[in-house]
């Protein structure tokens, strides 16, 4: 914790009070805190209590001071190895899930590059509110990390689920953030994510449903254990936020191949997690295709590279790479010859007969079979805690090639 840089947000709750506590814990704790404060939120708690327990000015307008200097949020969000936003209230989640950007707060967190938290603060009606429950599951689909509420007595004096995590909590959230192994350091990593687009006229594509929520998980867990990561990323809306990521975006299953290429001689750790389209049309008509023939349409389709088969066939022994597999049937039977035929160290196999598993979801079931004939499966877990057990199965192949 020592000198690390963390913003505390603060929106308006009446657990505002708690992040004053928070805010306390992290600086005992050697961390250098900045607080933003929204100005409806300075009714919860003051700014001269936040300076005073931070050390440093409170931040709340655009307006830093009466000769008109300007509080510069892309220098706040760039200078943060963390960025907490608690209590967040319902309107604040709401804003950062739609980038509604009406306070410094939300400059703030669209302009930070480091990973964000954020513990929702709320009565239990709005907590359980349909769009509250989206918001909250589109800021986790962008990789923000939600401290969950607690259940307990709400302001109202109601009793149910909306209570802020006690600051403690949430300072052992943030401990564990940093103190987070960083048994990947020096290594580089490549990630495959989200489907491909493949061009049939201006106006259509052949895709699928794959959201990059895996590979954007994956990406980010290698890059919190001290990684290097390219991020090769297909049509996908996910924003990523760990400074050690450099995204590529790509749209077709041949631009894929060719950032794949370009990059994967000087990769130790490439996982293919996208959802590559196997064939691509033959032709692209340069303008729409029209409604002319009565019978149907047919599209002449030829089969695009397949990514992990090439890395798989050039790698050499001190690089690993990692596939997926979806299945509908036979799962491990297909899963063990795609682990054969790409050469790859282990398959992921994900089946879409789990509930809860597979595309769009915020949750994965998968099973690791790799090519020393071992199999391990693991329970249904959110896709950052799949993504905790993906990386740990590579560490364990890094410390042999490495020994
Ligand atoms: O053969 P199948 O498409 O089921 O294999 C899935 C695995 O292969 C995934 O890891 C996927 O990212 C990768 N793949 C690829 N290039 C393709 C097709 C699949 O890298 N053209």
């Amino acid at each position: 914790m020592k000198n690390k840089k963390i913003i505390i947000a603060i929106s308006a709750s009446i657990a505002a009070y708690k992040a004053a506590f928070l805010v306390r814990l992290l600086v005992k704790a050697g961390a250098n805190v900045k607080v933003i404060i929204t100005p409806a939120a300075k009714e919860f708690v003051t700014p001269l209590t936040l300076s005073t327990l931070s050390k440093n000015p409170v931040f709340s307008d655009f307006v830093l001071n009466k000769n008109g200097e300007w509080t510069n949020h892309v220098d706040l969000g760039l200078w943060a190895d963390l960025m907490v936003i608690a209590p967040a209230s319902a309107n604040t989640i709401a804003k950062m899930a739609n980038g509604i950007c009406d306070n410094l707060l939300i400059a703030t967190y669209l302009s930070a590059k480091c990973p964000i938290m954020f513990g929702p603060a709320m009565d239990l009606d709005m907590f359980i509110h349909p769009t509250t429950v989206q918001n909250c599951a589109k800021l986790q689909s962008f990789g923000n990390i939600m401290i969950d509420a607690n259940e307990g007595e709400l302001a109202s004096g109601l009793n149910g689920k909306g209570r802020m995590a006690e600051p403690e909590e949430i300072f052992s959230v943030i401990e564990k953030h940093f103190n987070s192994e960083q048994d990947l350091l020096g290594k580089i990593a490549l990630v495959t994510a989200g489907p491909t687009y493949e061009i049939i006229d201006p106006v259509r594509f052949i895709g699928n449903y794959s959201s990059g929520k895996m590979g954007f998980a994956l990406a980010e867990e290698l890059a919190n254990r001290g990684a290097l990561v390219t991020l090769i990323a297909g049509p996908v809306e996910i924003i990523h936020h760990h400074k050690n990521i450099t995204r590529i975006n790509v749209h077709s299953a041949t631009q894929m191949f060719e950032a794949v290429n370009e990059n994967f001689s000087t990769t130790n750790i490439a996982i293919m997690c996208a959802a590559v389209a196997d064939y691509s049309p033959i032709t692209v008509a340069d303008e729409k295709i029209k409604k002319q023939n009565e019978e149907g349409l047919t599209i002449e389709l030829k089969k695009t590279k397949d990514i992990l088969k090439h890395i798989g066939s050039i790698k050499t022994n001190k690089q690993i790479v990692v596939g997926f597999a979806l299945e509908t049937n036979h799962e491990e039977e297909n899963a063990l010859i795609k682990l054969k035929e790409k050469k790859a160290d282990f398959i992921v196999l994900n089946s879409l007969q789990t509930p809860g598993a597979g595309f769009k979801h915020n949750t994965n079931q998968i099973t690791i079979l790799k090519n020393s004939g071992e199999k391990i499966a693991f329970n249904l877990k959110s896709k950052n805690d799949v993504a905790i057990d993906i990386v740990n199965e590579i560490v364990k192949i890094t410390n042999t090639i490495d020994a």
